[in-house]
């Protein structure tokens, strides 16, 4: 496995010279969650290029930035096992060098949920992923649904700007007991993780809602408002919305595709879910 530091080294690495290059974005603090796109990546390309960079023109909160776990020697060593052939560790420097000032600044769709709670998140995010997709060209790049209004934000990001890109997308890994796998989990104390596992009960409660035919999206909202109440107080609950998966609009009937994104926070720690409603 390379470990490349410099863009220079990575533009000239004979790896991206391959039939199929895969590109995995993170942050690090790898989890089974990552590591499930590593290997359909790995599965689906010649070549897989892991990147690792805590991203800080994504974070709006600077203690949020400083206590985002760190571990560069195990993810290296997690990265090995699963074959990845080339991981990226950029420094702050080489991905906004002196004198950077162009930002990829995304639409109307990530100006909401996410978007109000984290202002200007949306534009680090989409600005760093463009970088990256024009320092490595990769043929396909793996996002996790579990941020699912990332990756509607990044498909509008690749159609907008014609990014030659394909854009896969793969369903969020859970703990045994349904909350998402999250780098964020290792920072919620005993307590506060055992509260946390309502967040995905609230979903599948909706989804039993939904099923039984009801249609009107509120009531459903309701729905999932009133499970999460059983374990949080009302004042944890940032968001519960019903959208449409593509332009994020609130939906008031439940025709077609929609989604349900949740967002509690414990503390300092905020913890996101979704689910896909068909
Ligand atoms: P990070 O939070 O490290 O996540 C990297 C990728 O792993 C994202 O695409 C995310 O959706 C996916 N992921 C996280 N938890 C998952 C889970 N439980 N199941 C499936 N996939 C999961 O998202 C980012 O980093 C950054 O915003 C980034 C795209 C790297 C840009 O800085």
């Amino acid at each position: 496995m390379d470990i490349v530091k410099t863009f220079n080294q990575i533009r000239n690495s004979p790896h991206l010279k391959s039939e199929s290059v895969g590109l995995v974005p993170t942050m690090g603090a790898l989890h089974q969650g990552h590591l499930a796109l590593i290997r359909t990546a790995r599965l689906e390309n010649d070549v897989v290029v892991a990147t690792i960079f805590v991203n800080p023109s994504q974070f709006d909160d600077p203690d949020d930035l400083v206590s985002y776990p760190r571990d560069q020697e195990r993810d290296l060593a997690l990265l090995e096992q699963e074959g990845v052939d080339i991981v990226y560790l950029p420094s702050e420097d080489e991905i906004y060098p002196e004198g950077f000032d162009t930002w990829v600044d995304p639409g109307a769709w990530a100006n909401k949920l996410e978007g109000v709670v984290r202002p200007g998140h949306f534009r680090g995010v989409s600005t760093v992923v463009t970088k990256l997709f024009n320092q490595i060209q990769p043929n396909r790049a793996y996002f996790g649904q579990k941020d699912g209004q990332q990756v509607a934000v990044i498909k509008h990001l690749v159609l907008d700007l014609n990014i030659p890109v394909e854009i896969r997308v793969i369903g969020t890994v859970r703990e045994p007991d349904g909350l998402a796998l999250s780098s964020r989990n290792q920072q919620l104390t005993p307590q506060e993780r055992a509260s946390a596992t309502v967040i995905y009960k609230s979903l599948l409660g909706a989804l039993q809602v939904f099923r039984a035919g009801e249609m009107v999206a509120e009531k459903l909202r309701d729905s999932v408002l009133d499970i999460l109440l059983l374990e949080l107080k009302q004042e944890q609950i940032e968001y519960i919305n019903i959208v449409d998966p593509d332009t994020f609009e609130d939906r008031q009937n439940l025709t077609g595709t929609s989604l349900i994104l949740v967002s509690v926070r414990f503390g300092k720690v905020r913890l996101i879910d979704n689910l896909t409603l068909s």
